[in-house]
């Protein structure tokens, strides 16, 4: 999938831009808060109708506006979409072509776009929170029929919760919406399952490609209950084990919200022994991993770097460079990128211009 146009429109510091972008490496450059980051975020913003960097979607309209608008064509093959966004302080509009987008699980079919920033560096370090939402946001841009599963999820969590929260819940009650919670909590755990098992398969050769030696990375899920064949009986069991101090904290306990997955390199958990390269590779890899799993090259995500070049040696910019050049296209940000091949647009005093053709 490629982004061919973008017009912003009091889009963060930009009153107005329009640009054409190509397929391969676009390169986007600039001193520091000039704005390259705010381009790709609005690039982003259309694959999830929510930034990257702000829960709240009024941070992205210019100050003293009203409004924010993204136009952008997005090509999928000899496909053309024609995404809008408006965005004002009632709310967000998307349309594709014209026609209203309601559902998340619409918009994830649109446009997908893979985002790498700065604070991903911590992902292994952070709460499993932000393991587990990668896990749910990349899945679900794979498979729509996941996302229906976490909504589903969701909801049985909520109404197991609101019983839990009663004087007295009614204990029948209680059991027919863990019955009802753990039904559905299967198949997201099968899911997430099959999911880190093809990760797996890709992800140490991307390790090697960008580090240049042989390295084996890998993501190791922890699922609450055993996934093998008798999983309802395993769930079951870890269920009434938890019952008691979810009676007593009035929540739920476990369950796939409160999952985690650890990476390791060469058998060492990254969290505790992987340097901050370390880190910064194999999260970034983490990140790319969804881009090879997607077979349908049209369908494959827009790849958004920002900042990823600080802290990497020289050697390992100059093989990511080089391994940036396989993916249908890329935008990459940076303070002083020098790169042949690519499309360059620089940004100063909040303009953004291409610099080459
Ligand atoms: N809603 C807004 N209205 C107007 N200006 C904004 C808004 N949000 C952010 N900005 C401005 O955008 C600029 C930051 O842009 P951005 O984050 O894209 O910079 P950058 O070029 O990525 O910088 P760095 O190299 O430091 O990452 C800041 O000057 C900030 O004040
Ligand atoms: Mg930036």
């Amino acid at each position: 999938m490629i982004i061919r146009n973008l017009v912003l429109r009091n889009f963060r510091s930009y009153d107005f831009a329009e640009l054409s972008f190509d397929k391969g490496l676009n390169v986007i450059v600039g001193e520091n808060a000039e704005g390259k980051t705010n381009i790709v975020e609005a690039i982003h913003y259309l694959s999830l109708a929510r930034s990257f960097r702000t829960a709240e979607d009024a941070n992205l309209i210019r100050e003293k506006s009203d409004f924010a608008a993204i136009e952008a064509e997005v090509s999928e093959g000899s496909t053309k979409k024609k995404i809008n966004v408006v965005l004002t302080s009632s709310g967000k509009k998307v349309s594709c072509n014209g026609k209203a987008i309601n559902r998340l699980s619409e918009l994830s079919e649109l446009v997908n776009v893979v985002v790498f920033e700065p604070p991903r560096v911590l992902l292994f370090k952070e709460s499993p929170k932000a393991r587990r939402d990668f896990l749910d946001i990349s899945l679900s841009k794979q498979s729509s029929i996941y996302l229906e599963y976490v909504t589903k999820y969701e909801r049985a969590l909520r109404e197991r919760n609101e019983l839990l929260k009663l004087d007295k819940p009614n204990e029948v009650q209680l059991e027919i919406v863990t019955d009802l919670l753990i039904e559905v909590a299967e198949k997201v755990v099968r899911y997430r399952e099959m999911y880190v098992e093809q990760i797996n398969q890709v992800l140490s050769k991307i390790v090697t490609t960008i580090k240049g030696e042989q390295e084996n990375a890998r993501i190791r899920y922890q699922p609450f209950a055993r996934p093998d064949a008798s999983f309802k009986k395993n769930a079951k069991s870890a269920f009434s084990k938890a019952l008691e101090s979810d009676l007593r904290k009035k929540v739920t306990s476990i369950g796939p919200h409160r999952e985690d997955f650890k990476m390791s390199l060469n058998g060492k958990d990254v969290a505790r022994y992987g340097s901050q390269g370390e880190n910064r590779i194999l999260a970034l890899a983490l990140t790319l991993s969804p881009y090879f799993l997607i077979e349908d090259k049209n369908k494959r995500p827009i790849v958004v770097l920002d900042d990823v070049m600080s802290e990497l040696d020289d050697e390992n910019q100059e093989r990511l460079i080089s391994f940036l050049t396989k993916f249908e296209q890329v935008f990459i940000t940076s303070t002083s990128l020098e790169v042949k091949n690519a499309s360059v647009y620089e940004v100063k005093n909040h303009k953004i211009a291409r610099r080459n053709s």
